[in-house]
C-alpha cells in the first residue's frame, strides 16, 4: 500500500499565487477562493486542462462550465454582448453574476468548456485571490465547485482538502468564502428573453431592475435550456434532510435559524445573508456528525432566501 498523497495547500500570497499561474499555463488544476465558492481552475482554452478538472472531480457527465474572465473586454472576446449584457455587466461586475451569452465562433475555448452548445457561461468574479490568478496566468479559466461530483460546495480550503485531496494540483488558501452560495446564473435569448438558470445572491428582482420585465421563459417558444449541472445530486450532503423542521427528531442533527435555534445555527439573528454564508460550512458539519439525518429550519423565501431553499431543496431531494 502506498501512502496518500497530501493535498498541496498553499496560502494564496504573492508566491502561492506565482505557482498558480505556472500550474494554470502547465495545464493543471488549482482550487481558487472566489466570492462565492472555491472554485477548481483550469485554463480554458485547453481541451486537456478542461478534462483535468472533470478528473480531479470524478464527473460522469459533461456539463457545461462557467468561465472567469478578469473584466468585460476580456469576456467581449469570449461572447457576443447585446445592451442588456452590457448593463449587467457594469451593474454586476466583478460579483456573482453568470451570464449565459451567444458564444464567438473565434472564442479560444476548449469544446468542453461549452459541452457542444452555441452558448458560454461567463463571469468575471470580485475575490481578490481569483482576480491576482486571473491578471497572473492571463488566460480565461474555466472553473466549477471545488469538489467531488455530487459533493457539497467547499467555501473553505479545508472543504477543497477534504473532498478533492491532492488530486487538485494545487489548492490555495484564501480563507472563508463571503457569500458562500454559486453565483446566479442568468440567459438572456436574442431578442428580450432572458431566464434564471440557478437563482443565487444577485436576485432575479435584482437583474429586472437593470433590463426591465419579468423574467421570460417562454419568448422563444423553443425548447427550455436547463443548466444541466443543477441536477439534484450536486448538493447531496450523504444523508436524509428534512426541511421546514422547527424541532429535531431524536436522530436528526437540526439546523437552526432565528427562533429555531437547533445544533449549529445558520444565523441566530435571522439574517439571509449570514445564512447563506453559512450554509455549506453547516451542512458540511452536518454531514460529519454522529446524527444518521439531518433537519434544517425554515428559511424565508425572499431575496437570498430563494437561493438558499433552491441549494435546500436540492439537497434534501
Ligand atoms: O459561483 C460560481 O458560479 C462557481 C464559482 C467557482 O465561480 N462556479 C460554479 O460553476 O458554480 P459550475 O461549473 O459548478 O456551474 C456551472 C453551471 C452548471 O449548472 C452548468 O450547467 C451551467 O452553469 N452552464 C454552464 N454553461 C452553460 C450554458 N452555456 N448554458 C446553460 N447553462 C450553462
Ligand atoms: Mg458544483
Amino acid at each position: 500500500m502506498t501512502t496518500q498523497t497530501p493535498p498541496n495547500v498553499q496560502a494564496a500570497d504573492a508566491e502561492g499565487i506565482a505557482q498558480a499561474a505556472r500550474v494554470l499555463e502547465a495545464g493543471g488544476t488549482v482550487a481558487v477562493p472566489t466570492e462565492t465558492v472555491y472554485g477548481l481552475a483550469a485554463r480554458a482554452d485547453s481541451a486537456a486542462a478542461v478534462a483535468a478538472i472533470y478528473r480531479a472531480k470524478g464527473r460522469p457527465d459533461f456539463n457545461p462550465l462557467i468561465v472567469h474572465v478578469p473584466d468585460v473586454v476580456a469576456a467581449e472576446r469570449l461572447a457576443q454582448f447585446d445592451s442588456r449584457a452590457q448593463a449587467l455587466a457594469a451593474a454586476f461586475w466583478p460579483g456573482p453574476l453568470t451570464m449565459v451569452l451567444p458564444r464567438r465562433a473565434d472564442a479560444p475555448l476548449a469544446a468542453a468548456v461549452t459541452a457542444g452548445l452555441p452558448t458560454v457561461a461567463i463571469r468575471v468574479p470580485a475575490h481578490p485571490v481569483m482576480r491576482s490568478v486571473l491578471a497572473s496566468a492571463g488566460l480565461p479559466l474555466a472553473a466549477p465547485s471545488a469538489n467531488r461530483s455530487g459533493g457539497v460546495s467547499p467555501t473553505s480550503a479545508a472543504h477543497v482538502a477534504a473532498s478533492l485531496g491532492a488530486r487538485a494540483d494545487l489548492i490555495l488558501d484564501g480563507g472563508v468564502t463571503s457569500q458562500g452560495l454559486e453565483s446566479t446564473i442568468v440567459a438572456l435569448r436574442p431578442g428580450s428573453g432572458w431566464e434564471v438558470l440557478r437563482p443565487g445572491p444577485v436576485t432575479e428582482a435584482d437583474i429586472a431592475a437593470v433590463i426591465g420585465g419579468a423574467a421570460d421563459v417562454l419568448t422563444l417558444g423553443a425548447a427550455r435550456i436547463e443548466a444541466p449541472g443543477q441536477l439534484a445530486s450536486h448538493y447531496a450532503p450523504g444523508k436524509p434532510v428534512r426541511l421546514g423542521a422547527l424541532t429535531a427528531e431524536s436522530d436528526e442533527f437540526l439546523i437552526g435559524f432565528g427562533e429555531v435555534a437547533g445544533a449549529i445555527s445558520l444565523s441566530s439573528s435571522g439574517d439571509l445573508i449570514e445564512a447563506a454564508a453559512h450554509l455549506y460550512a453547516c451542512l458540511h458539519l452536518a454531514a460529519a456528525a454522529s446524527e444518521p439525518r439531518i433537519a434544517v429550519a425554515p428559511i424565508p423565501d425572499n431575496g437570498i432566501g430563494i437561493a438558499i431553499n433552491d441549494r435546500l431543496r436540492r439537497a434534501a431531494a
